[in-house]
């Protein structure tokens, strides 16, 4: 194993201490031990249980179907509706009064949508995409603000069978474009723009420009919701306005229902390779784990809690425990649109205490940079309604847990740190509140019917307190079913380190208790405040700058966004790029091309990069001068001399 991050247990005395749940939170949560018991009992019985909680038009009567490894079927005979799952069914049950979205922009404006307000936005939306065309297995891009057309959208296509790709919306026009062209999308749902740190962010000219690069052309219309009240330009043909298209549609709409492994999105996420996955997931598997485990993980009582998951809908948490989870759940939820630092640095505090939020989940870099800017912020807010947190994205370190249990959630929240990928869909690994004695920085115990492993590289279990590499060792309900277009990569990736169990990417120690540390990454992908980059996909964008001959990039450990981008770059001889100029034009490329999310933190030019004698960069070296370390064993490198001149390089730099 390479490359693991520093230690989350050394020195943290924080991490031996334990945290049981008090009295009264054990007495009034919903999971006690016997979930556990039940799945140990009998997993796939357990799972079966788990998804006669959603409803199904037609119920099934297999659970799992294995034989196509590592392709799995769950509730193959089922059929059911996801949206009618997620909305119709709490107005059926009575609920249709209960707020779903408790919304706010960032300037402030707010909007209250309650479950069957929510079915009429929904219905008539559905029946638009059915009057453009889209059909049932139809793919169609999202890129939105954090706006309730984002949720509504998303639980429209859905409804009508279609699959959606939801893109982030700070990715760039060639990241949207690349994307769109994979999945053969016929439509594109965007808005003028949306707030973003006080001012409007276009995001309906990024999607002009994703349409004018060349390449397919798959896409009929461009659905436009007015947000921002920027100017756009338009395309008469091609482009329609949301409101004028949704005024005339009917508040009520006929779902039909779906097997359960019909497809229902796909989800872009970084790799090793520069170009990103399709990650595919299906209806009823998915929709059975994300709406369990966000009942049992988040303690949910939907009847009285006020919810709030902080993360965007362009990601797999968006989608899991904003979207599918919370809404299959009947939640009340806070949906916010901007950043938590418009327009001051206590806005988030202000959300909670204003909707009076009971459960909060977000990430780690969020909650450091929250402890930089100190407690006098978040202790000018009463935060009393809280009552459970959750962290995710990233390993979270026993000083940011303690902080976040301490200032934030008073000293008497549990706090529950939970590890997944968009790959497993949905939570695998948390402590479950009512039960659990809470490890800070630990995230513990596989939740019940989950089977995880650490193993060493020849797949023999980790000693206990040694590293290794976490694996999934038996098929889940929201497994990932396939990547898009590319069935092989989907085996290669994840299944042939450990035939017939799931690599994770992930290293990972269980410690004498029997409780799971993450370590980190042990490939070549990076942690960047809780999101996904690919080292070579940002390598690949600055080699395509015509004044870099060779880059290679790192994630250097940083204390607020958990990695940073570090690149070292190669500039040509006849670059027409001093060296001074190098940093800013580089780093404004990366943008450019893939996203402001990937733009790297520093980039050095140096004259030479560490290689193997087979000509393989070696990474770990440049990420030991990237965090100012010692450099470690360089007897592999084909010139022993070469760390020395790229240091003084750096320092005359
Ligand atoms: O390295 C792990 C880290 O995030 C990766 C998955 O990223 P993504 O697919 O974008 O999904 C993020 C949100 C689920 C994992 O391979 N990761 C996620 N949660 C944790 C974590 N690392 C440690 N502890 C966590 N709780």
């Amino acid at each position: 194993m390479t490359d693991a991050p520093t230690d989350p247990i050394a020195g943290a005395e924080g991490g031996q201490r334990r945290f049981p749940p008090s009295e009264a939170f054990r007495r009034n949560a919903i999971a006690g031990p016997e979930l556990a018991e039940a799945a140990d009992r009998d997993r796939l019985a357990f799972w079966a249980e788990q998804a006669r909680a959603l409803r199904w038009e037609r119920p099934f009567t297999q659970v799992l179907d294995w034989t196509d490894a590592p392709h799995a079927s769950w509730f193959a005979d089922g059929r059911l509706n996801v949206a009618v799952n997620c909305v119709d069914r709490h107005v059926v049950a009575g609920n249709g009064d209960r707020v779903a979205l408790h919304w706010e922009g960032e300037p402030g404006d707010t909007r209250t949508i309650t479950y069957a307000e929510l079915l009429g936005e929904v219905s008539r939306a559905a029946n638009l995409l059915a009057d453009l065309g889209v059909r049932a297995g139809d793919r169609v891009a999202v890129y939105l603000p954090m706006i309730p057309e984002a949720v509504i959208a998303m639980l429209a296509i859905a409804r009508i069978g279609a699959v959606h790709s939801v893109v982030f919306g700070g990715f760039s026009a060639e990241s949207l474009r690349a994307r769109i062209d994979d999945a053969g999308a016929v439509l594109v749902i965007t808005a003028d723009g949306g707030w973003r740190k006080g001012a409007v962010a276009p995001l309906k000219p990024v999607v002009d420009a994703a349409l004018e690069l060349p390449g397919e052309r798959t896409v009929r219309n461009v659905l436009v919701v007015r947000r921002g009240g920027n100017d756009v330009d338009w395309a008469e043909e091609r482009d329609l306005w949301w409101h004028e298209e949704i005024a005339a549609m009917d508040t009520t709409h006929d779902a039909r229902a779906f097997d359960a492994e019909h497809p229902l999105f796909i989800l872009y996420t970084s790799g090793t390779t520069g170009r990103p996955k399709g990650i595919l997931h299906t209806s009823g598997g998915y929709l059975t784990q994300a709406a369990f485990t966000h009942r049992t993980v988040f303690d949910l009582h939907p009847e009285r809690d006020v919810y709030w998951c902080t993360a965007d809908v362009g990601w797999i948490t968006g989608h899991s425990y904003v979207v599918y989870g919370p809404l299959a759940n009947g939640a009340t939820q806070v949906l916010y649109e901007g950043t938590p630092d418009s327009p001051d640095p206590g806005r988030w505090w202000s959300i909670i205490e204003r909707y009076g939020v009971t459960i909060l989940y977000t990430a780690p870099t969020a909650i450091r940079s929250f402890m930089r800017a100190g407690r006098a912020i978040p202790d000018a807010h009463d935060l009393t309604s809280l009552r459970l947190l959750g962290s995710v994205g990233e390993p979270i370190n026993p000083e940011a847990w303690l902080w976040y249990r301490e200032v934030i959630g008073g000293g008497r929240t549990p706090v529950v740190d939970t590890w997944w990928q968009t790959e497993t869909g949905a939570i695998m690994v948390s402590p479950i509140p009512g039960i659990t004695d809470a490890k800070p920085g630990a995230a513990q115990t596989p939740i019940p019917g989950i089977a995880i492993a650490v193993l060493d590289e020849s797949g023999r279990p980790a000693p206990a307190g040694g590293d290794g590499l976490l694996v999934v060792t038996e098929p889940w309900p929201s497994m990932a079913r396939t990547i898009w277009n590319d069935p092989e990569r989907f085996r290669e990736t994840y299944w042939s380190a450990f035939p017939g169990r799931y690599f994770a990417g992930d290293g990972a120690r269980l410690d004498e208790d029997g409780d799971l540390w993450l370590l980190g990454r042990v490939d070549d992908v990076m942690n960047v405040s809780g999101h996904r980059l690919s080292t070579a996909e940002i390598e690949s964008a600055l080699v395509a700058h015509p004044a870099v001959a060779e880059a290679a990039v790192v994630g250097a450990t940083d204390e607020t966004t958990g990695q940073a981008v570090v690149a070292f770059v190669i500039l040509r001889a006849a670059a027409d790029l001093a060296d001074a100029d190098a940093s800013p034009v580089l780093r404004a490329h990366v943008a450019d091309r893939i996203g402001a999310i990937a733009r790297p933190a520093r980039v050095h030019v140096v004259a030479e990069l560490p290689k193997t004698r087979s000509g393989k960069i070696m990474r770990r070296l440049l990420r030991d001068l990237a965090e100012g370390r010692e450099v470690g064993d360089t007897t592999t490198l084909a010139d022993t001399g070469v760390m020395r001149t790229i240091e003084s390089g750096m320092r005359a730099g």
